[in-house]
């Protein structure tokens, strides 16, 4: 319990320092989302920016895209209780998609709190998460449910949400990636 308290107190720590960053704020707009979940969470979700209803309310994944991510959660037999869902970016970026500069700082935000939380896996939704995290251009159609290890961790990587809901053949793949990342979680 008490190894729980120490992050979640971190986790807030970090969370404060996203709400006064001078950078994040010079991109973005809106409340701060820096994330939500267990602090010892398994599984961590990484997607790309906050949009507009998780910049009015400061939630992560709260709007379309973010009804289908926790719904296939679910779906895969997976619990709020395992995971953490964020971004590396933690505004809403002034010009729709983040540029790589307000990636590139807005990521080391993200690092931090992966350092707490320390997962089994982490997920990587879009090409966004992947550059942000893998350091790469991923062309997601050809690397989609692929598991990467590097740097100490396990990337899981699957399409965003927003894609998913844009193509049904990409929400079957989403959907069928949800199942097999269950499968990878210890205990199961
Ligand atoms: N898309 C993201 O990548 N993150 C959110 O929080 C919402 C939509």
């Amino acid at each position: 319990m008490d190894r729980e308290m120490n992050k979640k107190k971190e986790l807030l720590k970090i969370a404060r320092e996203i709400e006064k960053c001078a950078l994040c704020r010079k991109w973005g707009t809106g409340e701060p989302v820096p994330g939500e979940g267990n602090p010892e969470a398994k599984i961590v979700f990484v997607g790309e920016a906050p949009g507009r209803q998780e910049a009015r309310t400061g939630r992560p994944f709260v709007g379309r895209s973010g009804k289908l991510l926790r719904a296939t959660i679910l779906e895969a037999g997976l619990s709020d209780e395992e995971v953490y869902i964020t971004s590396p970016v933690k505004y809403l970026p002034l010009r729709g998609t983040p540029s790589r500069e307000n990636i590139l700082h807005a990521k080391t935000h993200l690092l931090r709190q992966l350092s707490v939380i320390s997962p089994e896996v982490i997920v990587l939704l879009g090409s966004v998460a992947c550059f942000a995290l893998l350091e790469r251009k991923v062309e997601m159609t050809k690397e989609r449910g692929s598991i990467v290890r590097e740097k100490d961790a396990t990337y899981f990587l699957t399409y965003h949400p927003a894609y998913a809901l844009r193509f049904p053949a990409g929400k079957q793949a989403f959907r069928s990636d949800f199942i097999e990342l269950a499968r990878l979680i210890s205990g199961r």
